[in-house]
């Protein structure tokens, strides 16, 4: 069964948010807590250790009910069941789109094409697992006998930002071995990090589902030269293995069958770190903490796939990002973890969401006319409060603005956390409530100002606040919470790509660039330059001369 492919626009309920929306633009949060004393527990969701207060946005209960009746209008129901039913959902790659099947429990069924791919899946992991453990454990050695110190995961997008986004969230679980990324083509980035390593004790995992990308391969013949000089030839089977779902192109690279951790092509690039993309995060925290942030992921996807809408994470989560951007045209949003381990998140999220749903065609495959693809920004709190959060606060544009933030800290430092959270609750409270002049006069008047001081400081002193924001409040940061966070923010960005009516797991406009960029490259090697725009021509000139 296909997706549905119902414009939102031209649903009852989308008329319906039109006019609703003229009347509730100008309402203050303030106004509406006001009215509503228990408006926090009516807005708010509570999962296993997640508590999400979505009580400070420009909502009611009528803005609730319409968003369900929208997602109901566009038929999110039969779409998700397509969705974990292995359907070829990717339609214009003909591929079903299966991240849930990886992080599935062995004993369910998942069928693509008439096959149940969870054994497939659990024979990888059990490969991963066993690789792993020789690795850490240092049964499985170097070329000089030595155990392992370094591992180099190569790649890039989704075969390098989520590994190195979990490896790096999950830092405080990890064990000896160093974990290294290597992305950008950029000579700079493989050569900087080749610098200080030593070819006895490093493996490198390169990673690439298609095993095509120009970045990664130039990287992986860089890294395998570097290796060669020192080691042999020989050596690279012992210290060079892939994860690649084009096998002949793996081996043609040199890299030895054997060492080869397939995945499929129902497995997205930027969905990829559940399989054996994730290769990296199981060598630096141990297969168990993998297993286990696949554990979070699956009960993120059960909740999702059962929940009624009202109370269904993804689903509110997802529809209050249409309410900004399509009814208040917001342009973008900002994630805020108050956790130094999660600072790669929001780089993470930039690719998984904006690759997703960064779509202007729809799978009528008309151009569209409204607006789909937030823009997603950020940086951890508190740093960002030193940082970008002024024109939050005080800026002509509409950011609405998710936190996410742990109620225990992983090494306890109770006075840290205290002053951390106290910052975490302070922003929303101060985004939503903001300063009114009377509050403005009192604080200046007493400080004894003359009179005309402060007059004159009074108006930008004020906020204006009603800045919405969405509050994530976990228990701790565990492998198994993060994988259900990430989860969750998987769920919701398929729940907009079928509001919006796009589909969300194709990424073709990154196609024309790499294409050109070819072409360039090979005018660049023999110094002829062919026909450009002025600008283009000129400045490859400056380049070469
Ligand atoms: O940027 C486009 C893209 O295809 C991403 O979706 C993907 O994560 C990345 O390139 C890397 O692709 P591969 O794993 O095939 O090298």
């Amino acid at each position: 069964m296909a997706l549905p492919t119902i414009n939102p626009t031209t649903t009852k309920a989308w008329e319906a948010l039109q006019n609703h929306y003229e009347d509730i633009k100008h309402s203050h949060l303030k106004d509406l807590f006001a009215k509503s004393p228990d408006r926090s527990e009516k807005f708010s969701i509570e999962w296993k250790d997640f508590y999400v207060d979505y009580s400070k946005n420009r909502i009611d209960e009528t803005t609730k009910k319409l968003l369900i009746d929208l997602a109901k209008e566009v038929q999110l129901d039969k779409a998700i069941q397509s969705y974990f039913e292995g359907e070829a959902i990717n339609e214009t790659e003909n591929r079903a789109v299966l991240h849930t099947a990886l992080r599935a429990p062995s004993s369910n069924t998942v069928n693509v094409d008439g096959k149940n791919v969870v054994p497939e899946v659990s024979d990888v992991k059990n490969k991963i697992k066993t690789f792993c453990d020789k690795v850490i454990n240092g049964e499985l050695k170097g070329y000089t006998n030595k155990p392992f110190t370094d591992i180099v995961n190569i790649g890039i997008g989704g075969s390098d930002l989520g590994p190195a986004m979990i490896t790096e969230s999950l830092e405080y679980y990890k064990n000896h071995l160093k974990v290294h990324f290597i992305s950008n083509v950029d000579g700079d980035h493989v050569h900087q990090n080749l610098k200080d390593l030593d070819p006895e004790t490093t493996l490198f995992v390169v990673v690439s589902k298609t095993f095509s990308t120009q970045e990664t391969l130039s990287n992986a013949t860089t890294a395998r030269s570097w290796f060669i000089k020192q080691a042999s030839q020989e050596a690279v089977s012992k210290h060079f293995v892939a994860v690649s779902s084009n096998i002949p192109n793996v081996t043609k690279f040199g890299i030895d069958s054997d060492n080869i951790f397939p995945l499929w092509d129902w497995v997205g690039g930027r969905f990829s770190l559940w399989s054996a993309v994730g290769l990296s995060i199981s060598l630096s925290v141990g297969y168990k903490n993998f297993e286990s942030l696949l554990v979070g992921a699956h009960e993120m996807d059960e909740h999702f796939k059962t929940a009624d809408f009202e109370e269904n994470l993804p689903v509110v989560l997802g529809l209050l990002s249409i309410w900004y951007n399509n009814f208040f045209g917001a342009e973008s949003e900002a994630v805020i973890p108050y956790s130094q381990y999660l600072h790669r998140l929001p780089a993470y999220l930039q690719q998984g969401i904006m690759e997703s749903n960064g779509k202007s065609v729809d799978r009528n495959g008309n151009p569209i006319d409204y607006q789909t693809g937030t823009i997603i920004w950020g940086e951890p709190g508190t740093n960002a409060q030193h940082a970008f959060f002024q024109l939050i606060h005080q800026g002509t544009k509409l950011i609405p603005a998710e936190f996410i933030g742990f109620k225990h800290s992983l090494f306890e430092d109770k006075d840290h956390q205290d002053k951390l959270m106290a910052n975490f609750f302070a922003q929303t409270e101060a985004l939503m409530n903001g300063k009114t002049e009377a509050e403005v006069l009192d604080e200046l008047k007493s400080k004894n100002l003359p009179e005309d001081k402060l007059k004159q400081l009074v108006p930008f002193k004020i906020f204006t606040g009603n800045k919405p924001t969405t509050t994530v409040l976990i228990n701790k940061l565990t492998p198994k919470s993060l994988g259900a966070l990430v989860s969750m923010y998987e769920q919701r960005i398929f729940v907009q790509g079928v509001i919006w009516n796009i589909f969300s797991y194709d990424q073709w406009g990154v196609e024309l660039g790499k294409q050109l960029a070819t072409k360039i490259l090979n005018e660049i090697d023999n110094s002829q330059i062919s026909d450009h725009d002025s600008s283009t021509k000129t400045l490859l000139k400056k380049y070469l001369s």
